[in-house]
């Protein structure tokens, strides 16, 4: 009796692309720029570059240039902290109200002294922050940046981090202003910060 499945069929169809079409939404939803999109950013305690405690209450006044990734990244962070950090020698007298940070997602690793001396050669207004595991897990869901460890080797330093490579403009309040492009070069980056910042 192949008759009665019909319909049911005909309903599960719907509600695959009844899921199929939130699911759409959803993610459209995410990336959208609307009022409703889900906030990036918020409150943090990580470690400066002395080893003492940092809270994003600290750059209240200033605009935050928020990037993600680890100091024994091979490409992708070097090339994109070098960028910025020409980005913002263009930028002119706006840059003084933008502080560029660098959050690792490597905290075992990156010591609040490998983070000074890695920072400090691509700028000295670089400040590199870093945590505890829990902190450095924390501000990165707020910020929605995926990271996990991708073994190497055998040995326990034998590793690489998946990251996303994302850069935010966070505004003097310490809301969200802007995502940036990290893949683009500084002449096009400090243009599209000057944009933002006033
Ligand atoms: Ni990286």
């Amino acid at each position: 009796m192949p008759k009665p499945h019909l319909p049911r069929l005909a309903i599960a169809g719907l509600a695959v692309v009844a899921a199929l079409l939130v699911g759409a939404g959803v993610l459209l939803w995410d990336g959208g720029d609307t009022p409703s999109q889900p906030s990036i950013g918020g409150a943090f305690t990580l470690a400066g570059p002395d080893g003492k405690p940092v809270t994003d209450r600290d750059f209240r006044g200033r605009y935050m240039l928020v990037y993600f990734g680890y100091t024994t990244c091979p490409d992708v962070c070097p090339t994109t902290l070098s960028e910025m950090a020409s980005a913002l020698d263009k930028l002119g007298p706006k840059a003084a109200r933008v502080q560029p940070l660098f959050i690792t997602v490597d905290p075992a690793r990156d010591t609040p002294a490998v983070m000074r001396q890695y920072t400090a050669a691509f700028s000295p207004r670089l400040e590199g922050l870093t945590g505890t595991p829990e902190q450095v897990k924390a501000v990165a869901q707020e910020y929605r940046v995926y990271y996990a460890r991708h073994d190497t080797g055998p040995g326990p330093n034998e590793y690489s981090m998946d990251h996303s490579s994302v850069l935010y403009l966070m505004g003097p309040d310490g809301a969200f202003v802007a995502p940036l492009r990290a893949d683009e070069d500084a002449a096009a980056m400090a243009a599209d910060i000057a944009k933002h910042v006033s």
